[in-house]
This record gives C-alpha cells, structure tokens and sequence, in this order.
C-alpha cells in the first residue's frame, strides 16, 4: 500500500490505474480504524481494481467544543490496517492541503440533513458534504463506500451525489457491532468503564422498540416513549433524539412506514450515534453485523 499526501499524487496513481482500466473505489474516514472501517475498506477492495482510502480529520465538520482536537489520531496504526484491509493508496494530507488559505466555498445539502444530527451539530453536514464533494473531484473514483452506522451522513451524501450529477455509484456499507451489541465507532475509545459497561443498552431497547413496533404490538409514539425513558435509564446518559423514521429520513407515524429506528445519546462526554432497521433483521442489526 502507497501513502501519499498531496491532491497531486492521488490524481497521478489514480490516472494510471484508471489508463489500466481499473474500477477505482474510495473509502472516506477520519482514521482511527476499527472493524467498522475494515470491513467497508474489504467490501470496496471486493467491487473495485484500485482502492483509495483517505485519512483526514476534517476540521470543518467539528462545531465549538467539540472533539476536534481529541478526536484519536494513529496514523502508523491506521496505515498497518488499511493495508491488511485491501486498501491500494492512502490518502493523508494535512489540513492546509486539503483548504487552500482563505478557502470559501462550501458545499450544502439544504434538507435531509437538518433535522437529528444536523439540529444539534450546525455545520457539521456542509463540512461533511464539502468535504466529500473535495475528495470526490480529486479521486475521481467509480464507486465510493460509506456505512450505515453514520445513517444520516449517508442519506445525505446520497443526496448530494444525485442533486449534483456526481459520476459516482454509493455503496452503503454494513454498520458492524461489538459482540455486545454496541455499534463500533472511534469515539468508543472516550468511554471509561461504566460507560462502556452501559452503553450497549441503548441497542438492545433500540432493537426491542423496533420488533414491537414491526409486530404491531406498540404505536409508533408509545414506543418511543417508553424505549426513551429506558434507554437513559439503562445508560445514565441523556438522548439527543430518538426518532421512527421511513426511508428518506422523515418522521414516521404508522408502522408500515417506519424504516429505521435512530437515535443520538450523550454519554458524558461521550456522545453515540446508532440506527436500527424495522423490522429488525440484516446487515448491521445483531452483534455480528
Ligand atoms: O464518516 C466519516 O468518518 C466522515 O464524516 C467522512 C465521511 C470521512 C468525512 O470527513
């Protein structure tokens, strides 16, 4: 596996391949891999002849306060991984690669990320579709893979891709979970023992509140009502949100409209995203993914 810093250099190694004939595939993470990472860089290594995958915390999804400056960075930890996971050609550049000084163009999907995430986080979608627009423009690839564990991250990029006419196939990677249940992330590593001790509890109500919403034992509300009340409960943390949503993100009132449960909780300082489908079942859903 090739690491390489500048926008030039993936556009020169991603040229040839491309002369060669080769799907190109692109992976966008912030590093601090775990098995969530893995398995998306080994689906896109399964689909395309070259795999690009990119390391760059991105400073512009961040809002005040949050874990910018915390946010794990393991570069060397990261390269061993990615290239035991199938990736070709690392990209990591530094931040005043990827924003030229003074940069002032952004990039902004203007509904699905609005509301859960996007209410509580301003910003944090247009830095994540800009940057994602950057990274599309410079790998130019075929196919680029995001995982269902970021739910909304990937609707809304989906979106931007269509809206904008991107030459690109998204592929929605499965959100894969500890054997306890609780969905990998690289802020796990923030949780101290208790927290981590808890922290599954949010999927197991999760998963309860979808089969009886599914089997039509509960109405949509009374279900959430009651999984909100135990998931804070259960972890001593506080929920953001939790909401029944159909499959464009919209609030779901009636069961057979109800696609995802999806929730936000603040653990401490720790703060957990995950999603589960209704009816439960698939990739992503148990602890095994
Ligand atoms: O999901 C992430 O790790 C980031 O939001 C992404 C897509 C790499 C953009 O910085």
């Amino acid at each position: 596996m090739e690491l390489v810093r500048t926008k030039d250099e993936v556009r020169r190694a991603v040229a040839g391949r491309r002369a060669g004939e080769k799907i190109i595939g692109l992976v966008p993470t912030m590093g601090g891999f775990h098995e969530g990472h893995l398995t998306l860089m080994r689906l896109c290594a399964g689909r395309a002849g070259f795999t690009v995958a990119s390391l760059f915390v991105n400073p512009i999804q961040f809002g005040p306060g949050e874990d910018l400056e915390s946010y794990p960075r393991h570069e060397q930890r990261d390269r061993e991984l990615a290239a035991g996971a199938g990736v070709d050609l690392l990209f990591a550049p530094a931040v005043d690669e990827m924003y030229a000084p003074g940069c002032s163009t952004f990039v902004e999907e203007t509904e699905l990320g609005q509301g859960l995430c996007g209410a509580s986080r301003p910003g944090h979608f247009r830095g994540v579709t800009t940057v994602v627009t950057k990274l599309l423009n410079i790998v130019q690839p075929d196919l680029a893979v995001f995982g269902r564990k970021d739910l909304q991250q990937l609707m809304v990029i989906r979106r931007m891709v269509r809206d904008l006419d991107f030459p690109v196939e998204i592929i929605e990677g499965p959100l894969v979970r500890e054997p306890d249940g609780l969905a990998m992330s690289s802020r796990n590593v923030y949780l101290d023992e208790s927290r981590r001790a808890a922290a599954p509890g949010m999927y197991a109500v999760l998963m309860r509140a979808a089969a009886q919403i599914a089997g039509g034992q509960r109405q949509i509300s009374a279900a959430l009502a009651a999984a909100r009340e135990e998931i804070e409960r259960k972890t001593g943390g506080r929920l953001e949100y939790l909401e029944a949503l159909d499959n464009e993100l919209a609030a779901a009132d009636e069961a057979a409209g109800c696609a995802y449960l999806a929730a936000a909780l603040q653990l401490g300082a720790t703060r957990l995203i995950d999603n589960v489908r209704v009816p439960p079942g698939g990739s992503g859903d148990g602890p095994d993914g």
